[in-house]
């Protein structure tokens, strides 16, 4: 069983669109192994987006992801990365699948609904960002 890391971003919140994207993930194998719903500080957004800290969309995605609440989950099934990253839908909501959370819940690049791991390296490292040990089962 894998496990990857889903931000319902701040747009999706503010939407009332919560229950919708849990029931994707769990009507398609995902079990919810984590969940919280948390305003991050400017200090967590940076730090979790510090890999793309040199992109010029930087500052905006990190305003966009301060501008309110998130809900964070530990998602697990197999092949769980790959299954939320096709849940999802292409980074660009005009550029996803019809059906994928992005194409039905998202407005455009800059709000794009959802967040998810985009490899084994980097769900562990975000699952730990958020979530010690005894907070997932
Ligand atoms: S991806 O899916 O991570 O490969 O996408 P990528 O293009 O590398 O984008 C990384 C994250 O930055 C967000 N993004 C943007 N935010 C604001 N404005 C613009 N123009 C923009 N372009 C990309 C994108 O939604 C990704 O956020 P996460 O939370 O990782 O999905």
């Amino acid at each position: 069983m894998e496990q990857t890391l889903s931000i319902i971003k701040p747009d999706a919140v503010a939407k009332g669109v919560i229950g919708k994207i849990l029931d994707r993930f769990e009507s398609n194998g995902l079990k919810i192994a984590a969940m919280k719903k948390v305003q991050l500080s400017r200090q967590d957004a940076e730090a979790f987006y510090a890999v793309h800290a040199a992109r010029p969309f930087f500052n905006d995605l990190v305003d966009f992801m301060v501008s309110g609440p998130v809900v964070i989950t530990v998602l697990e099934g197999e092949n769980a990365i790959l299954k939320n990253r096709d849940l999802m839908g292409a980074t660009n909501p005009k550029e996803a699948a019809p059906g994928t959370i992005r194409a039905d819940f998202a407005e455009n690049i800059d709000a794009n609904a959802v967040h998810g791991s985009d490899s084994a390296e980097n769900a562990a490292i975000e699952i730990a960002f958020f979530f010690s040990g005894r907070e997932i089962s």
